[in-house]
């Protein structure tokens, strides 16, 4: 199957690095105009946007812990894109905060996890959907996590606690504006061998992560991006409302 995103304009957070970098990559391949947001690697990103020869694409610099700075970039793509008819929240942090660590880093981590998972992406929903329901169609894709349901070891319960939001959140955007042709995919990946995987790497060993795996290999962005245009493409509107696991096997519920 030959999947053509020709004539569709996509909006994808967090496209500098890892997951985010491999679908928007996947996206202009298949011929989407891409509208590609990142944060503190903007200038690497268009540097290898120029380098990679794609034209359609456009490319875009927002904080997403920064409320402010979120409402200036939904206002903007609704204005100069009214054509959107796709988006992936992607961009997300992994930080860190023990249970006995200081009380105010402990909340400043708390806080600043859930703004870039949660808030960010649920606050460019709330400006996207009207502009959707306009339209008739559009689609979003939620990257949660396999942690929203198994949990995630105890210096991560922001993070976890964050994606179990994310896909609530995406679920009743499914069940609520399908009728006015809205769908919404959620994706939970387990461990992927990216930047944000290294810390917990880094401390627990690539052996006990390949362990919990039933395969051999690590999962690589690039296992992730095709299901990502294929739900773009129209051809999995039917699964409006599902969480699609890709974790290698290691969380089978
Ligand atoms: N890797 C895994 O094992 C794994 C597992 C399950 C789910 N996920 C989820 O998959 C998504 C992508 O993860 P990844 O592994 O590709 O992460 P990554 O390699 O660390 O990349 C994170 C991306 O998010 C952006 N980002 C982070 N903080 C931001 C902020 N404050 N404002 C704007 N952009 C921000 C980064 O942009 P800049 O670098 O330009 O600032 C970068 O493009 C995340 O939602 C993550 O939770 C990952």
């Amino acid at each position: 199957m030959h999947i053509d995103l020709t004539g569709k304009t996509i909006f994808i957070t967090g496209a500098s690095r890892g997951l985010g970098k491999a679908i928007a990559w996947q996206l202009l391949e298949s011929g989407a105009f891409v509208i590609l947001h990142c944060n503190r690697h903007f200038e690497q990103l268009k540097k290898e946007l120029l380098e990679s020869g794609f034209a359609k694409y456009y490319l875009i610099k927002c904080d997403l812990s920064i409320e402010s700075e979120v409402e200036i970039m939904a206002k903007s793509i609704i204005k100069d894109f009214p054509e959107l008819g796709g988006v992936v929240l992607n961009a997300g942090v992994f930080k860190s905060h023990q249970i006995d660590s200081d009380i105010e880093e402990w909340k400043d981590v708390w806080k600043n996890t859930m703004q870039v998972n949660l808030n960010a992406p649920a606050l460019l929903s709330r400006y996207f959907i009207p502009l959707f329901k306009k339209n008739r169609n559009g689609r979003f894709v939620f990257v949660a996590s396999r942690a929203a349901f198994r949990g995630e070891t105890s210096e991560y319960l922001a993070y976890a606690a964050s994606k179990g939001g994310l896909i609530s959140f995406g679920r009743s955007i499914a069940r609520s504006f399908g009728k006015s042709g809205i769908k919404a995919f959620m994706l939970a990946p387990g461990f992927v061998d990216t930047d944000m995987a290294q810390s917990f790497s880094a401390i627990y060993g690539q052996e006990k992560i390949l362990n919990e795996l039933a395969l051999n290999e690590l999962t690589k962005p690039e296992d992730i991006s095709p299901l990502v245009c294929l739900l773009l493409s129209g051809k999995m509107d039917h699964a409006t409302g599902s969480t699609i696991d890709i974790n290698a096997g290691s969380h089978i519920r």
